[in-house]
This record gives structure tokens, C-alpha cells and sequence, in this order.
């Protein structure tokens, strides 16, 4: 289970997204945050910014959806050009539907919980879905501090998984740094993201190699 960086643009600078979209070219998607400042409070971009970042990130975009009725707004992610489409489970109406129309679309879909969300729910979903997100503060800004109670959830997820016998990946996002992200990899998470963590680094390319070989090392024992 080789370890997956995802570093969020939330921490980069919105005046020079693509310069620092290359920033990231050494990792394994961008993780693009789209809040709609009703299911968050705050806001971020839209479609029209997302469609010229996926035409020239260097890395596929994980795209990372913090709004209401992601059962209407959701597909047009993945057609311009997202290779994940990742909605909130607290705000879809019909999630199997449309993961179903994301995957038809040729994304893969996740399938996102807050904090205070239970897995269990869900783990009737599995086979609809390529990855959970476990959240690991609550959505909508960059910069807080993992909540170490969501380490139960990740392992149950995981256990949940490995039990299923599919391939459905296990993201983490909000706080992830090097402070965290072993515990994060020992609870079973395979996608990590960081925003503040790689873009407050001294060495972007630095940080992200230092977190995938934290990742790596963690898996391995
Ligand atoms: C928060 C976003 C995250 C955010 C993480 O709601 O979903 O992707 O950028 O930021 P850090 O890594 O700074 O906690
Ligand atoms: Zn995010």
C-alpha cells in the first residue's frame, strides 16, 4: 500500500495558483478544496477556476467538494476534467446514483465524512465508491489541528475495507503533517492530505517526500 500525497492548493497562493501548482508536480494528485460558504462557512472557487486548474495542473486533481446539492453540481467536476470527485456523504441526496454518475463519467468517487459522521452507515456503499475521506478536523479551513478522535473511525474503515476485499482507498484531510501522519498511516489511511503543511514548508518538494516516506515507513511495520 505505497503511500498517496495529495497536497491541498487551500495553503497556496490564489493570485499564482499555477505556479504553485507545479510547485507540486513531484506529488501524487492536488487536492483542490471547493467550498460554497453554505456547507462551510467559507468560500473558495467554482467551476470556471477548476476547469483552467485541470487544464494545467501537472498532476491529477482530487477534487475535494464542500457544498450543498453535490447530487446537481458534482458531475460537472468530473467532466472538466477531475480523475476524483470527492462529496460530502452529510449533503448528497442519492450518493450510490451519483457515484455511480461520477464513475461514468470516467472520475473515481469518494465519498467524504465530517468529524462527527459514523462510518457505519456507509460500509453498505463500499462497492460504489473508490475512497473514503475521513475528515480529520472539521471542513472548511486550512491550517487546524488534527482531531485524534477520528483514529477509531480511520481503523474501522480500514478494517471494513480489508473485510470487503475491494480496492477503496482511505483519505485523511486536516492537520496531516509530519506530527501526525504515522498514526494516520498505522490507522489504515493510504491518501494524505496536507495544505499548510507542504505550502508553509521551507522545501514544498522537501515536505512532500518527507510525508510520503513518513507514510511508507508506517505502512511497512
Ligand atoms: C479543510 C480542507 C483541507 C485543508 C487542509 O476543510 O478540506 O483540504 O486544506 O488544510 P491543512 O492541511 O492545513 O489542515
Ligand atoms: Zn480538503
Amino acid at each position: 500500500m505505497a503511500a498517496l500525497i495529495a497536497p491541498s492548493i487551500l495553503s497556496a497562493d490564489f493570485a499564482n495558483l499555477e505556479r504553485d501548482l507545479n510547485a507540486i508536480s513531484t506529488a501524487d494528485y492536488a487536492h483542490v478544496d471547493v467550498m460554497d460558504n453554505h456547507f462551510v462557512p467559507n468560500l473558495t472557487l467554482g467551476l470556471p477556476v477548476f476547469e483552467r486548474l485541470a487544464q494545467v495542473s501537472p498532476v491529477p486533481i482530487d477534487a475535494h467538494l464542500m457544498i450543498e446539492d453535490p447530487d446537481r453540481w458534482a458531475p460537472a467536476y468530473a467532466e472538466a476534467g477531475a480523475a476524483s470527485v470527492t462529496f460530502h456523504a452529510e449533503a448528497a441526496a442519492a450518493p450510490v446514483r451519483l457515484a455511480r454518475e461520477l464513475r461514468r463519467l470516467g472520475a473515481r468517487a469518494g465519498l467524504a465524512l465530517r468529524p462527527a459522521t459514523p462510518v457505519e452507515p456507509f460500509l453498505d456503499l463500499l462497492a460504489e465508491v473508490d475512497m473514503i475521506l475521513v475528515m480529520t478536523v472539521e471542513p472548511g479551513f486550512g491550517g487546524q489541528s488534527f482531531i485524534e478522535g477520528t483514529l477509531p473511525k480511520i481503523r474501522r474503515a480500514r478494517a471494513a475495507v480489508s473485510a470487503s476485499g475491494l480496492d477503496v482507498w482511505i483519505q485523511v484531510d486536516g492537520g496531516v503533517s509530519r506530527s501526525t501522519i504515522e498514526r494516520a498511516a498505522d490507522a489504515g489511511a493510504n491518501v494524505f492530505v496536507a495544505g499548510s503543511a507542504v505550502y508553509g514548508a521551507e522545501s514544498v518538494p522537501g515536505e512532500i517526500e518527507a510525508l510520503r516516506a513518513l507514510a511508507d515507513a508506517a505502512h511497512a511495520h
